[in-house]
């Protein structure tokens, strides 16, 4: 028995059934904004490419983080530029470093934010490759040292979460190793688990400062033609002590995503990452999309493709927006 006994449309007249029957929400409580922050400036400089975000000196960010943390945004991701660059990404493992630095701020400016670190060197190479460099081959083996190192300076300054975004085989079990043995054996990690080789990350490169010097990173990231290989990334992950496993980029990945959490036993994560935000942006600015609808249409179907956390530059738009609505509007 189909039509005319059935009609679908019934549910969807009132405001209040399709509230009652919306089966995915995204609230600020799954985001986490990724923030940017700078040893070579003073102010904030806008990011041309990713039109609303900026690189923050020490003390924008900390304004920054307050204004996300009072918008309901519990949680930043930092990604730190340093003021001097070279070939084994040192700044990246200082204590004295950019991030470090930043984590002791936002710990006492802003206490109740969660602080999550980035992990990886290619912020910090001269390079702009994501570990140590033979020649033009990235060693992993050796990358990996760092990767603890800069962890455990992370760990030490305060972060509440370290997320491994390098690539490199055995980042987790290092990384893992290294924090226990410093006494942070209740620090979790997430874990880039399926991050892609991705022409979506363009916006970010210049963001962060971070493009390679030379070739791309085939060779440590993955092939976006690939979903069971991500699906073998994931469960070596979580042999290796993961916490939390993410895919990146999200939104051209949604297969993949949903595949990762369907298995996953730990909670996942979605990066929807600069490129995706940076097409948003450009389209919306020249009219021809509704960028506020579209950020929080985007999340959502990010969300229902089983994301339980989402990474995105959107998160203050969105924080307002929602913000709004439950104030009283109606949809
Ligand atoms: C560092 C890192 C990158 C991103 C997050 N961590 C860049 C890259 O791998 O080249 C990309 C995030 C984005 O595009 O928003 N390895």
């Amino acid at each position: 028995m189909a039509f005319p006994l059935h009609r679908m449309r019934r549910l969807r007249n009132h405001p209040w059934t399709r509230r009652a029957v919306r089966e995915t929400r995204v609230g600020v409580e799954d985001l986490i904004e990724p923030l940017f922050v700078s040893e070579a400036i003073r102010d904030r400089k806008p990011i041309p490419s990713m039109p609303g975000c900026f690189q923050l000196s020490l003390d924008h960010l900390v304004e920054e983080s307050r204004q996300s943390f009072e918008l309901g945004i519990g949680a930043v991701m930092l990604f730190g530029i340093p003021a001097e660059k070279d070939a084994r990404g040192s700044a990246g493992y200082s204590e004295q470093g950019i991030v470090p630095r930043a984590i002791r701020a936002l710990k006492k400016e802003v206490p109740g934010l969660f602080v999550v670190a980035d992990v990886c060197l290619c912020g910090y190479t001269d390079h702009g490759h994501c570990g140590v460099l033979e020649g033009e081959r990235l060693l992993n083996d050796l990358t990996l040292e760092l990767l603890a190192r800069e962890s455990t300076a992370y760990a030490e300054a305060g972060a509440d979460m370290v997320a491994p975004s390098a690539m490199a085989d055995g980042q987790v079990a290092a990384i893992r190793e290294a924090l226990d043995g410093a006494g942070f054996d209740d620090l979790p990690i997430l874990s880039y688990a399926a991050k892609y080789a991705s022409a979506f990350y363009g916006p970010f490169r210049e963001a962060a400062e971070s493009a390679p010097q030379f070739g791309d990173r085939a060779t440590y990231q993955m092939d976006p033609a690939n979903r069971r290989e991500a699906m073998r990334e994931v469960e070596l992950d979580l042999d290796e002590g993961a916490d939390m496993v993410m895919v990146k980029p999200a939104l051209a990945y949604l297969d993949v995503l949903e595949s990762v959490a369907e298995v996953s036993p730990v909670p996942v994560a979605a990066y929807n990452v600069s490129g995706e935000y940076s097409m948003v942006k450009a389209a919306s600015e020249r009219g021809w999309v509704d960028g506020t609808r579209i950020a929080l249409e985007i999340l959502t179907c990010i969300k229902r493709a089983g994301a339980d956390v989402i990474l995105t530059y959107h998160a203050k738009e969105v924080a307002k927006n929602l913000e709004e609505e439950g104030a009283g509007s109606r949809r």
